[in-house]
């Protein structure tokens, strides 16, 4: 089990497009395995690789929320968006890489997304609830865009300092 430290915004690495994962390599496969390890000890119900630092377009998430449910991890290589509802819904967001901050953001109540599995298969599913919010923001992540970059800017720029000051604060700690 290998937990990988997860970048903090404000963080260039996390405002680049990642690249494609070319082929299901064992590193992409020990990177999946490195990101679910990640999202459950957060805890957290989804984290995109350049999260960890790496630029590429691969997400992991499990939206299962029930006490005592099964966990139901899932690893999404090259993920993209086929359809998606025009029905919307709102829902309070957060983010491992802007820890402790909220907001409502409102998106595509439903999505149809295509992606690679890990063991190289074409696979395609359609997400609602909380499963879609999560999609729609870790395929985000892989453009660069953070939750907060759907807000006004008077909201961003005021979470963007608080962050400042939190890394500060934990640089000066050690
Ligand atoms: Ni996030």
């Amino acid at each position: 089990m290998t937990i990988r430290p997860i970048l903090i915004h404000p963080d260039p690495r996390l405002k680049k497009p990642c690249a494609p994962v070319e082929a299901v390599t064992p590193e992409i496969r020990a990177l999946a395995d490195d990101m679910l390890d990640t999202m459950y000890d957060a805890p957290g119900v989804g984290l995109a690789a350049p999260q960890v630092g790496v630029s590429v377009r691969m997400f992991v998430m499990d939206c299962v929320k029930e006490d005592g449910a099964e966990p139901r991890p899932m690893v999404l290589i090259n993920p993209e968006i086929t359809w998606a509802s025009d029905e919307v819904s709102t829902y309070e967001e957060g983010c491992l890489s802007i820890p402790e901050q909220y907001a409502d953001v409102t998106r595509p109540e439903r999505v149809r997304m295509r992606w690679t599995g890990l063991d190289g298969t074409a696979q395609e599913a359609e997400f609602d609830g909380l499963w879609a919010t999560c999609a729609q923001h870790e395929l985000d992540h892989l453009d660069g865009r953070l939750f907060i970059d759907h807000l006004g800017p008077i909201k961003r720029q005021m979470i963007t300092r608080r962050m400042v000051k939190l890394k500060r604060e934990r640089a000066r700690e050690g």
